[in-house]
């Protein structure tokens, strides 16, 4: 067993590092402020190979692996949280499935330009109705001649807007329920995508989230992705590898609480003394750095799972748990300790505790994080 990361991965992480500090945390404080997304920084982000980390080369990907993706995650989160899950929906959710599920053309024609970062993908499952209850979608597609004609309308889409790919989820056959579920691979450009209501969020604020409505939106034949009845499969098989996205995203703003508290604890001084030189700062401080390690260790190792071609689902679900509540606990910390001023604009802290709510909501709750790894317990 070797905990040590390659050189290679460490690397990626100075390299990233680099890029986040330099190029987006400047403007992070802003761009959540006007809810903004920034599509310089993004192009960015392509330039230097982050697009498309997993994917390999004859695909316009990096040929690196799942652990070098949770990496960039996590460094892009520990400055701006909305970065991070930009790249995670793009590469989670909309480049996996093709990758995984899609025929030659379709690599070529969706994979390829998702890695380069020419195009933004997106993932679109949940609706008004079902959100938990994934298996209860309304949107239907039906074959007409050579092409599938869509209608229904998708809630919550991350990168909604932005996104050039949109990978849908919809029922070809109703009374079959989850097996009677296909999976769509449908372009912002096709006629009858529309683009719906954009949130107005507590956090992530400069990543868009809206609405997608398909209104007779006319799909051809050959954007099925997989076979017709699949769907659902796909669509969970997606979210186990996602998931670890969202674990790594959480891992990376409970570091950032964390290194702006530790230095906030070193610096502020109150009674004559640094507040760190208190036990009631010092071991919350340490409370924090441990679950911080835990989440990380736990996200690289369902990361090295899928890299390694081991089950990696319930590792997967674990990470996102831990990780999430991890999160939230550690930014509500850091704002206890910068007290008064943690409450402003003036420190990051707030923001980062904004941010980590959602990651015990988004890509499964908290609570269906416990279904999933109770059922793989039990089964
Ligand atoms: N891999 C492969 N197949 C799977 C699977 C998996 N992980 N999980 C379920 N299946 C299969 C089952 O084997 C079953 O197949 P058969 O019909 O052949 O038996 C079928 O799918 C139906 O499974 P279940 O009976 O278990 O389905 P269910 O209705 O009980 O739902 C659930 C299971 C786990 C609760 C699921 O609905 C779920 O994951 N819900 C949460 C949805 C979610 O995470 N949404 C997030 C939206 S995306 C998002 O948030 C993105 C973003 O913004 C960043």
């Amino acid at each position: 067993m070797n905990f040590q990361l390659s050189e290679e991965h460490q690397q990626l992480r100075e390299m990233v590092r680099d890029f986040a500090e330099n190029e987006v945390a400047p403007t992070a404080k802003e761009r959540d402020e006007e809810a903004r997304f920034d599509r310089e920084i993004w192009d960015k982000m392509a330039e230097l190979g982050l697009t498309g980390i997993p994917w390999p080369e004859e695909y316009g990907g990096a040929g690196f692996d799942y652990l070098a993706y949770v990496i960039a995650v996590e460094e892009l989160s520990r400055v701006c949280a909305s970065t991070g899950v930009t790249l995670s929906a793009h590469t989670s959710l909309a480049g996996w499935p093709v990758y995984k599920f899609g025929t030659e053309e379709q690599k070529q024609k969706y994979l390829r330009p998702m890695a380069e970062g020419k195009k933004i993908g997106a993932y679109c499952l949940t609706e008004p109705g079902s959100g938990s209850d994934a298996g209860a979608m309304k949107t239907t597609a039906v074959l007409d001649g050579n092409e599938y004609v869509i209608n229904g309308s998708k809630i919550f889409i991350t990168n909604g807007g932005i996104a050039d790919i949109y990978i849908v989820f919809a029922l070809t056959n109703p009374e079959e329920k989850t097996r009677g579920v296909s999976a769509f691979i449908v372009e912002s450009s096709f006629p009858g995508f529309q683009v719906g209501k954009k949130e107005d969020k507590m956090g992530i604020r400069s990543s868009p989230t809206a609405e997608i409505i398909f209104d007779n939106c006319r799909v051809p034949k050959e954007n099925l992705l997989g076979e017709e009845g699949q769907g659902f499969k796909i669509a969970m098989q997606t979210l186990d590898g996602g998931r670890n996205g969202i674990a790594a995203q959480a891992v990376g703003i409970a570091q950032g609480a964390l290194d702006a508290a530790v230095e906030y604890a070193k610096n502020r001084e109150q009674f004559g003394k640094p507040i760190a030189a208190n036990q009631g700062v010092s071991f919350k401080l340490a409370d924090m750095a441990t679950a911080v390690e835990a989440s990380r260790l736990l996200t690289y190792q369902a990361a090295w799972l899928e890299s390694n071609g081991l089950p990696y689902g319930k590792a997967s679900a674990m990470a996102k748990l831990m990780a999430g509540d991890t999160a939230m606990k550690v930014t509500t910390d850091a704002v206890q300790i910068f007290g008064g001023y943690g409450y402003t604009k003036e420190y990051p802290v707030e923001r980062f505790m904004r941010d980590a709510k959602i990651t015990q909501i988004y890509e499964g709750t908290q609570e269906i994080q416990r279904v999933v790894i109770s059922r793989m317990l039990l089964k």
